[in-house]
């Protein structure tokens, strides 16, 4: 119990949401209210808005944003709280699903115009793995937006959760006068705020009947208040904060992130309910976040971007005990003990020396190739964290090498890559074709630029006609083989060995999952 305290006061989340939604925007007001940045519009997006490479590297070079705002630490009521951050662009979406198995919660934006999009169901389907506690804000609400009920209905049904409204809107668009606080029983009334953290417009309303209520927002708003509460109340009850924190119930919040009108209400239920760092499961026990030993998991690896350095620097959840500046740890994958001169912690958009971190906190560590996502570091036990998944890519596409003379370099440049979660790499079988696969379109362009600047290596992409991959498994290794034999130009093995089943289309892949009772295909693997 030597870190009780420590472990109590950490809340460590990301905030999840489609491009657009107004995630960056509901980051930059918490920090404001956490004190650690003065002024709005000091976070910048990270929204990569062209589709073009040299965008991406110039807004990287610009910003070093991943490092930068990968995780943004700050105080708020004595609680200490870790930000992280997720890629805006669809195109990184795989690195957004690790850093998801580095948080114990999300806050999810929704966009109360455009309802649930594509991003926002995948990032829950995550969610909903690893029943991650989910609180949602509905953004927005000074726009018209669609019907309240409607898309509450929505939500619960596309991203399969159950929702529980905390407070209540009284209309959108132009007519947004505010939200009911269904809990706390305040009426809180809407003024376009863009600038400073001003207290909001606060009346206790104890008794939704009370005349006060027509007062503030008229007669007719009030009556359908009134009607409206009856309605949600009647299925609601107080929220049940364990069915939360099973990741069963997600309270709801309604708001407008750039007007900071309901951002506060949130940040203060956040502190209150959201879990603290939890015990995990690792492959030879659950781990108890109360142990006093160190250890943690690496979940995202940033390259540094200035070619003439190829550091990187290896970010480190920490999942117990206490990690030390100058302390040697075990590295379970390299069976060697390893110390940092130079840890970094994040305290907004700086970067700082930090001396310890506990469980939760996230350690950025300066590397030179000697990590891999998923690897752990203990004080001598070994074993990994389980769940830390790689999803199926979409895009395929061979690696041709226009300079056999770097071939050596180019394989080197490959095996980081890969190492860092770029992409993965399947190498077919018999044909020995180096197949690189990917989210987005965008990630080969990156790869391609990193491989001429970082590794002198050139190369081009063929396209090849796969949809998916799938890791195959059996409890029956003759039947797996007589597969593998059969279908060998759509075999493959992943850069750990494992065999992957390369499909054409979704009809090839149904069917050969009806064909193959025998043979389990997997949409994910896991990395441990
Ligand atoms: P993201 O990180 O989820 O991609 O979204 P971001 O916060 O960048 O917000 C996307 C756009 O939505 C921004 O406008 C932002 O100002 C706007 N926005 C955020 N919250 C609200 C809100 O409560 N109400 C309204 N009406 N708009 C909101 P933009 O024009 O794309 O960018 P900017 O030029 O304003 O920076």
């Amino acid at each position: 119990m030597k870190y009780h305290n420590e472990i109590q006061r950490r809340r460590t989340f990301a905030i999840i949401s489609h491009p657009d939604a107004g995630k960056t925007t509901l980051t930059e007001k918490f920090l404001l209210f956490g004190g650690a940045i003065q002024i709005a519009g000091a976070v910048k997006s990270n929204k990569i808005k062209k589709h073009a490479t040299s965008d991406f590297m110039e807004i990287e070079r610009q910003r070093g944003i991943s490092v930068a705002t990968s995780v943004m630490s700050f105080e708020y009521n004595d609680i200490l709280i870790n930000l992280l951050d997720t890629p805006g662009h669809k195109d990184f979406a795989e690195d957004t699903y690790r850093t998801l198995t580095a948080v114990d919660s999300v806050i999810l934006v929704v966009d109360s115009v455009n309802g649930v999009e594509d991003q926002t169901r995948r990032l829950m389907e995550v969610c909903r793995m690893r029943d991650t506690p989910v609180i949602v804000f509905i953004n927005k609400m000074d726009r018209d937006g669609k019907n309240r009920f409607d898309l509450l209905e929505e939500i619960e049904k596309e991203l399969k959760i159950s929702l529980h409204p905390m407070t209540w809107p009284i209309n959108s668009g132009k007519d947004f006068k505010g939200v009911y606080n269904l809990h706390d029983h305040n009426l809180r009334l809407f003024t376009a705020n863009t600038k400073a953290v001003d207290e909001d417009d606060v009346t206790a309303i104890e008794d939704i009947n009370d005349s006060l209520l027509e007062k503030k927002i008229g007669e007719a708003d009030a009556a359908i208040l009134r009607e409206d509460i009856e309605l949600v109340d009647g299925v609601n009850g107080p929220l049940d904060v364990e069915y939360y924190l099973a990741g069963q119930v997600a309270p709801v919040f309604f708001g407008s992130a750039i007007n900071n009108f309901g951002v506060k209400e949130m940040l203060d239920t956040f502190i209150e309910i959201a879990p603290t760092p939890r015990s995990r499961e690792t492959t030879s026990r659950l781990l108890d976040v109360e142990e006093e030993k160190l250890s943690g998991f690496i979940f995202k690896i940033h390259a540094n971007l200035d070619p003439k350095h190829r550091d990187r620097i290896a970010f480190l959840r920490v999942c117990s005990g206490k990690f030390q500046r100058n302390k040697y740890f075990h590295h379970v994958r390299l069976d060697k003990d390893v110390r940092f001169s130079n840890p970094y912690s994040f305290m907004a958009r700086d970067k700082s020396i930090i001396e310890d971190a506990y469980a939760g906190d996230v350690v950025g560590l300066f590397d030179t190739g000697n990590f891999k996502i998923g690897d752990t570091l203990t004080e001598g036990e070994n074993f990994y964290f389980t769940g830390i998944p790689s999803f199926s890519p979409e895009i395929f596409k061979e690696v041709v090498n226009k300079d056999p003379l770097k071939t050596k370099q180019l394989e080197k440049g490959l095996l980081q890559l890969t190492d860092e979660g770029v992409a993965q790499l399947f190498t077919q079988f018999g044909g020995n074709k180096k197949i690189i696969g990917c989210v987005g379109e965008l990630q080969f362009e990156v790869i391609q630029y990193r491989l001429l600047h970082e590794y002198g290596a050139s190369v081009t992409f063929n396209s090849m006609p796969f949809y998916k991959a799938c890791w195959l498994t059996s409890k029956d290794p003759k039947k797996l083989l007589e597969f593998t034999r059969f279908k060998q130009a759509n075999i493959a093995e992943d850069k750990d060995g494992h065999v992957v089943y390369l499909a054409q289309s979704e009809w090839f892949l149904n069917t050969e999952i009806t064909n193959n009772p025998d043979i389990t295909f997997h949409f994910t693997s896991e990395i441990h």
